[in-house]
């Protein structure tokens, strides 16, 4: 049966698992689908190295683990407006998602997950860490799991891609990867410990890109504790650096994890596609 003999090697660090001997480019099964959504339920990462997708065969596979989010604010690949570009040019200073954040938490019903297709690779740099979310929450205090657990968190998206958007504000040369933000007015709250829609384990959901403060509470009462979580959740043992290839994938599940694209390849270019999957709402 197509691809479903793949083997899963745990990554070796915080998060995320490999799935070898598969080649998605066949597409795949019920079963095979079902195994890896509940493999990316207990890693919170899926990587997959030497694909060798279509953006057709890309599209393919995102569809077959839910419906596609189209981004409102990242340009899209020209001819497949459902992928969108995630692209620094060898001219251009400012990469996209380089700082700690989990996508779409700004939306009511966040994003599950985006599948990140490596197309074109700096010749040193540009990997992407991610951290996990799990970990973070299981590793604090009895205490603190307590009191967290009685909180929401507010999320934006309008300090990232809104009209005084932090990037602007830096003078950043994204003006023609960013655009459409007067699209940017999600707002929304979430607990700040969620149960995971697959896995059902317990998960610390509050990242540094687009949390503003606890549901509540004033920024300046939240700032303290939020700086607290982020700093412990990015420990280096919750985290895992991927290095990319071209044809190299990442599949990760956004309530599961936190990702942070690596900025250190000024002069080379980097070209990816994402597809990212609709969830759900959140629940504690
Ligand atoms: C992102 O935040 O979606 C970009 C991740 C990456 O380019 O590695």
């Amino acid at each position: 049966m197509q691809n479903e003999d793949f083997t899963i090697r745990p990554s070796g660090g915080g998060v995320g698992a490999f799935v070898e001997n598969v080649d998605l480019s066949l597409g795949v099964t019920d079963q095979a689908r079902d195994r890896l959504r509940q493999t990316l339920g207990e890693h919170g990462v899926l990587f997959f190295r030497d694909q060798t997708l279509t953006p057709d065969e890309h599209v393919t596979l995102a569809e077959r683990f839910g419906t596609i989010n189209v981004n409102r604010f990242f340009g899209a690949v020209e001819s497949h407006p459902m992928i969108a570009e995630v692209r620094k040019e060898p001219d251009q200073q400012t990469n996209i998602g380089g700082g700690w954040h989990t996508d779409h938490s700004y939306d009511e019903e966040p994003a599950m997950g985006s599948i990140l297709l490596a197309r074109e690779t700096p010749p040193t740099g540009g990997d992407t860490l991610f951290a996990n979310m799990y970990a973070a929450y299981e590793n604090l205090s009895d205490g603190l799991k307590q009191t967290l657990e009685g909180l929401k968190a507010v999320h934006s998206s309008r300090h990232v891609f809104g009209a005084n958007s932090r990037y602007k504000q830096e003078g950043a040369d994204l003006s023609d990867r960013f655009g459409n933000e007067a699209a940017a007015t999600q707002d929304s709250v979430h607990p700040a410990v969620i149960s995971h829609p697959i896995s059902g384990k317990k998960a610390l959901y509050v990242n540094p890109g687009f949390t503003l403060r606890f549901d509540g509470w004033t920024d300046a009462e939240s700032a303290p504790l939020l700086q607290m979580l982020y700093a412990h959740a990015a420990k280096p043992e919750h985290t895992y650096r991927f290095q990319w290839a071209p044809g190299s994938i990442a599949f990760w599940d956004n309530r599961a994890t936190w990702h942070y694209a690596l900025n250190d390849y000024h002069g080379s270019r980097r070209l990816m596609h994402r597809i990212t999957v609709e969830g759900g709402k959140l629940a504690a």
